[in-house]
This record gives structure tokens, C-alpha cells and sequence, in this order.
């Protein structure tokens, strides 16, 4: 065991905001193939684990096979609080985001979350985020971005695109990017108009968008829904709105 014991190594990995947690082999393949730096890979049963890279990520067997170390069954189940079944943890570095220069840039459409306060439903925000190819995901309120839990929910997708915290709308108002609120109760959205680098915020799960988001939007835009239905779920919506303007001549780019 390389670096001092396991356990307290994988608990100080948890709290520290320049690593992240990665559980299981979905988590651990994307990290890997979008360039994350690995720190440390452990499994309980290496040929296993090739087995199921030569299965679903033939790309990925060589790293694993010279990165993941081998460990004690019973040691394995205590390095995180849900051992995953597919038998694989990892520690990465996360990657340094500038949030004013992802503001400042060109680069497709950006998702806010507002205080979200499910850490699942936050990585199937920043999974589809980047199977949509938008520019980044940004996220308000309390909730790490980076936690082990919005990992796993993002199936480490996290080292696909930048995704960060901000820790203040204020710092919206220096970018050119147009602020547009999705809100059942906007104006219809139609996707085709949508402005490629708009800033498309999602309001909290229970109560929607803050009031001071909305008093800074520029469009509230809803997601034409069947009469009686209130809402959809946060991840839900924030598919159909990057998949709706994926699916225009100027989401494929
Ligand atoms: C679970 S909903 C919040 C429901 C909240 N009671 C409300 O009325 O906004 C979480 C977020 O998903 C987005 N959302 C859900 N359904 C939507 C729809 N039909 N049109 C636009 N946005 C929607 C909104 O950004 C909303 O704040």
C-alpha cells in the first residue's frame, strides 16, 4: 500500500476540495478516458476488474492494468460507505476551473442549478451535460458539485466538462452569456432560438428559481408539458432543454 493506510486515505479524500471520490467502474472509465489524473485505483480482484474493462472499455485495460493496485476483500468494503459492485474506487485530482473565463467563453450553452439539494439528481445534470456537449454546469447553494454521490450519479462524467460552484449570481452580471430561466410558467421555449451561449438556469428542486435569478433573467422559458402535470424532475428538465437544442442545425454545431 502505497502513501500511508487506505481507510483514513480514501476518508480525507472525501472532505478534500482538490480530489474527488470515484466509485465504481462507470465512474472510474469516464474519469480515465476524459483525462483525469488517477492518484490511486484499488480493487479487490484485478482480473476481474480487466475482465470487465476487456468487456465494456477494451481502451482502458492497459491503464488499468499498470494503475490498479490489488486489495484485501475485507479492506475494500470499507473504503467507501456503498462498495460498489463492480469492485473498483479510485482518488483523482479534480481539474482547476477559472468560473469567470467559463463565463467569458465561447463555448456551447452552460447549465446553472440553483441550490440543488438532491446530490444524484445533480450528476445526471452534469451526465447528460455532457452527452449534450454543452459548455459546463454550474451550481449555487450549499452542495459540493465534486461530491463522491454526484459522482457516482454522473457516472464520473465530471472530467468531461468543466463543472463547478458559484458562489454568487452577482458574479452573472460581467457576462456577455444571455441569462435564460427555465420556469413551467415562461413563455414556451423553442429551441431552434435558443442562444448557444446562454446561460440556462434550473431552479431548486421544491421551489423553483429564486426570485433574484428571475429579476436577473433575460427569458423565462417553460417545457411545454400535459395539462395537470406541474413540473418535471430537475435532471429531467434539463435533458429535454440541452436534447431539444442538441437536436436544432445549431446544437450540432
Ligand atoms: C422540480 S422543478 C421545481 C418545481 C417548482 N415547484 C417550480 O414550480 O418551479 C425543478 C426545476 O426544473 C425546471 N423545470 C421543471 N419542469 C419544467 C418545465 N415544464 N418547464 C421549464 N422548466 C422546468 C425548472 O427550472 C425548475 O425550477
Amino acid at each position: 500500500v502505497r502513501d500511508g493506510p487506505l481507510i483514513p486515505r480514501f476518508g480525507r479524500a472525501r472532505r478534500d476540495p482538490t480530489l474527488a471520490v470515484l466509485e465504481g467502474f462507470h465512474a472510474v472509465k469516464h474519469a480515465l478516458r476524459f483525462g483525469a489524473e488517477v492518484e490511486l485505483l484499488a480493487t479487490p480482484d484485478k482480473g476481474a476488474l480487466l475482465a470487465l474493462a476487456g468487456r465494456l472499455a477494451p481502451d482502458l485495460g492497459p491503464r488499468l492494468e499498470a494503475e490498479a493496485q490489488e486489495v484485501d476483500a475485507e479492506l475494500f468494503a470499507q473504503l467507501v460507505p456503498l462498495p460498489p459492485k463492480t469492485g473498483v474506487v479510485a482518488i483523482a485530482r479534480r481539474p482547476a476551473i477559472e468560473v469567470s473565463g467559463l463565463l467569458a467563453g465561447p463555448a456551447g450553452p452552460l447549465v446553472l442549478l440553483e441550490d440543488p439539494r438532491d446530490l444524484g439528481n445533480m450528476g445526471a445534470c452534469v451526465r447528460v451535460a455532457a452527452a449534450a456537449d454543452a459548455g459546463g454546469v454550474l451550481s449555487t447553494g450549499s452542495h459540493d458539485p465534486w461530491h463522491a454521490d454526484a459522482l457516482r450519479g454522473a457516472a464520473g462524467l465530471h472530467f468531461a466538462l468543466p463543472v463547478a460552484r458559484l458562489d454568487d449570481l452577482a458574479a452573472l452580471a460581467g457576462s456577455e452569456r444571455p441569462l435564460v430561466g427555465l420556469d413551467p410558467d415562461g413563455e414556451e421555449l423553442d429551441a431552434a432560438a435558443l442562444d448557444p451561449r446562454a446561460i440556462l438556469a434550473f431552479g431548486t428542486e421544491r421551489e423553483g428559481l429564486s426570485p433574484e435569478l428571475v429579476a436577473r433573467a433575460d427569458a423565462l422559458l417553460r417545457i411545454p408539458m400535459r395539462e395537470g402535470v406541474s413540473s418535471l424532475n430537475l435532471a429531467t428538465a434539463v435533458a429535454a432543454v440541452l436534447f431539444a437544442w442538441r437536436l436544432t442545425a445549431a446544437g450540432r454545431g
